[in-house]
């Protein structure tokens, strides 16, 4: 059984068209699934429906067996799902401690030995705890944005560009904690930019395009896939 699928998903923002046009995906237990695209495809659109922030017209969405189509954002998290939007990701004015207790609003009561968890897994908050967010670097502002969507002790973890903005260094130290984390049981579903760094760590990808998947494969191979590369790299 997959612990979310996704499918014939229909959704924007109102007004105009829809941006998704029956896109799908599934994700099983121990994978980490990356999706890729152009800029505009709809990929932060997808992760937000899934997430239960952007309201579907069409399609239907199960995690963990349980159709949670109709489940607002609360209810999905309660069902397992936590995620890392791409941007404003952690709040600049709070103390990464802040940070940490506001996000175990699922369960108040466990969050200062969750907290206490995270702070053994990164060091790197542990020592910065009393620091306002907005004083971290861009690699410790992303650490703690997983940190905490750790909080709530996801089955899955969505990440919106986790390696954005950042480093060569900094990119691989955070796809490194990634893996990390799914090495501990963790599924990972992700959006990247850096198509063939994040590939090269996948389960399995998905290429959306214009709202439709595209591509679909094993990570690896479509990482070294030509049509692929042409579109990320320019050529290569
Ligand atoms: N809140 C919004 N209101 C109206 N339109 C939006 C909103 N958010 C996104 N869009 C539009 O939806 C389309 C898809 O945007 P989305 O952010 O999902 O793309 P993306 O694939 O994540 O792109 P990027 O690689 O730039 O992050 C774009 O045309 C965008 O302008
Ligand atoms: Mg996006």
């Amino acid at each position: 059984m997959s612990l979310l699928e996704a499918q014939g998903i229909v959704a924007g923002y109102g007004a105009a068209e829809q941006i998704l046009k029956g896109a799908g995906l599934r994700v099983e237990p121990g994978e980490i699934v990356t999706i890729i695209g152009p800029n505009g495809a709809g990929k932060s659109t997808l992760l937000k429906v899934v997430a239960g922030l952007v309201p579907m017209a069409e399609g239907r969405l199960v995690l963990d067996g349980r159709d949670v189509s109709s489940a607002d954002a609360i209810g999905r998290a309660r069902a397992g799902l936590a995620f890392m939007p791409q941007e404003r990701n952690v709040f600049g004015a709070m103390t990464v401690a802040e940070n940490l207790d506001v996000s175990g609003f699922l369960e108040p009561k466990a969050a200062k030995a969750r907290a206490e968890a995270i702070y053994a897994r990164y060091p790197v908050l542990a020592a910065k705890r009393r620091a306002l967010a907005r004083t971290l670097s861009g690699g410790q502002r992303q650490i703690l944005g997983l940190a905490m969507a750790l909080m709530t002790e996801p089955k899955i973890l969505l990440l919106d560009e986790p390696s954005a903005g950042l480093s060569p260094k900094a990119a691989d130290e955070l796809f490194a904690a990634i893996v990390d984390l799914n090495r501990s049981g963790l599924a990972v579903l992700m959006v990247e930019q850096h198509a063939l760094e994040a590939l090269a760590i996948s389960t399995r990808g998905y290429l959306l395009v214009a709202g439709r998947n595209a591509a679909e494969g094993r990570g690896p191979d479509l990482a070294e896939d030509p049509e692929i590369r042409r579109l990320f790299l320019g050529g290569a």
